[in-house]
């Protein structure tokens, strides 16, 4: 019986975490479970898995708290977890909290824990992925892409069998629209992906390819290879999520349907396959699979987080920061689609560029760049 927590339990991930826990009662046990808010949901799953422990980030009415098993007990924020993590054995913790609060409590687990740390926050390696180097063995990637090239990467030596690495990209809703039709596109549009389903933050972020973005820095930090040898491959059916070409010219595929549950599942049972529940892919019911090259021009972002990689640290954990409050001004209507790769080249070009860091100062520079963005940001109505 493997002991877990999970962050993030009432989100996307965090409720496709459990739903496959709760497909295996007799191989895992819900310790912890994380959220922002103190919701019928979170409440919900604390019935059904009757952690010990329960934190929520916002302050839970009498009446919430009163319902609470018996056995649970209630703390609150990243103290509270803390807190908490020194009473508990956790083999695994799932971060699927989302955006830049979720970087702190992955810290936490790092250096607090021996737990394997399964991780589908990818702000936390971006914004530290240069201060990461003693833990990279207790973490296991959950994103589908870098959750394949984990599993292809395996049995190869990447700096010396290895050509290149592939993201596949689905394209995002916008990949056939005319860039000039981009500074239009509206929240409720850009929220529309066309083959995920996903929390808000990586769902803007997948229609201006910044999670794409993401993804290769977070690919370069996990996989040690450098950026001339990560490749975006746009392949809107999403089957393929990852792949390796060998330098004597093999191409390693993995392939499985559009669900986070595949490498939510791998990852849980790590080191181990279980056999699955879920049904697996029926190529004959794909058909067929096709692939692009990414519209450079069009998805500006892209390009910013290729840039923002090579340079590495302040300026990953800046364009976290900086693309987290984007997002936000553009979910509020505060500034348009076009705007954000705008907005973030205006505070990466304006925030210190000599700052030596640790990890402990790397919140700091996270939430400087996203209080600058959201301060400038808020004003473009007026400049542009
Ligand atoms: N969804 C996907 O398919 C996918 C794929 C790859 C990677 N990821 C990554 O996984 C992470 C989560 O994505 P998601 O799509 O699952 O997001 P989501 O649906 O928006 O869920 C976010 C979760 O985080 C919690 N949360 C937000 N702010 C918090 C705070 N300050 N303290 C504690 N908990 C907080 C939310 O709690 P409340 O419900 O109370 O607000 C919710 O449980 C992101 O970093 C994303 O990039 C997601």
């Amino acid at each position: 019986m493997e002991t877990v927590a999970v962050l993030g339990s009432t989100g996307s991930i965090g409720t496709q975490t459990l739903d496959i826990i709760r497909h295996y009662p007799d191989k895992f046990r819900v310790e912890l479970l994380y959220a922002k808010r103190a919701s019928d949901l979170l409440l919900e799953q604390v019935k059904e898995f009757k952690p010990s422990v329960v934190i929520t980030e916002d302050k839970p009415s009498t009446q919430w708290l009163k319902e609470l098993p018996s056995t649970t007990q209630h703390f609150l924020g990243l103290e509270g977890f803390e807190y908490s993590l020194q009473k508990l054995e956790l083999n695994k913790v799932v971060n699927a909290i989302g955006g830049i609060f979720g970087i702190a409590p992955s810290f936490v687990v790092l250096k607090k824990t021996h737990s394997l740390l399964l991780l589908a926050n990818k702000e936390t390696i971006i914004a530290a992925g240069d201060f990461l180097n003693p833990f990279w063995e207790r973490i296991i990637p959950l994103d589908s892409e870098h959750n394949a090239l984990f599993q292809l990467l395996k049995n190869l030596k990447t700096d010396q069998e290895v050509e290149k690495i592939v993201l596949t990209a689905s394209g995002g809703p916008f990949r056939s629209l005319p860039k000039e039709e981009l500074k239009k596109v509206s929240p409720q549009r850009a929220l529309k992906h066309p083959r995920w389903k996903m929390g808000k933050k990586i769902t803007v972020d997948s229609a201006t390819l910044m999670n794409k973005g993401f993804e290769v820095i977070e690919a370069h930090y996990l996989f040690k290879i450098p950026y001339e040898r990560i490749e975006v491959l746009i392949h809107p059916e999403s089957i393929i999520h990852g792949m390796v070409q060998t330098i004597d010219g093999n191409l390693f595929a993995l392939m499985s349907p559009t669900d986070m549950r595949f490498p939510i599942h791998y990852a849980l049972f790590y080191p181990l396959r279980e056999k699955t529940y879920l049904k697996p892919l029926d190529l004959t019911e794909v058909g067929k699979l096709t692939f692009e090259k990414p519209d450079w021009e069009k998805f500006e972002c892209l390009k910013i987080a290729y840039e923002v990689g090579k340079k590495g640290f302040p300026y990953t954990a800046y364009l976290v920061g900086a693309d987290e409050a984007a997002v936000e001004l553009f979910l509020e209507g505060k500034i348009n689609f076009l705007d954000i790769p705008k907005l973030i080249m205006e505070i990466l070009n304006s925030l210190s560029q000599e700052l030596k860091a640790d990890l402990e100062a790397i919140e700091s520079l996270v939430k400087q760049a996203y209080l600058k963005a959201q301060e400038i940001g808020s004003s473009y109505r007026k400049r542009y």
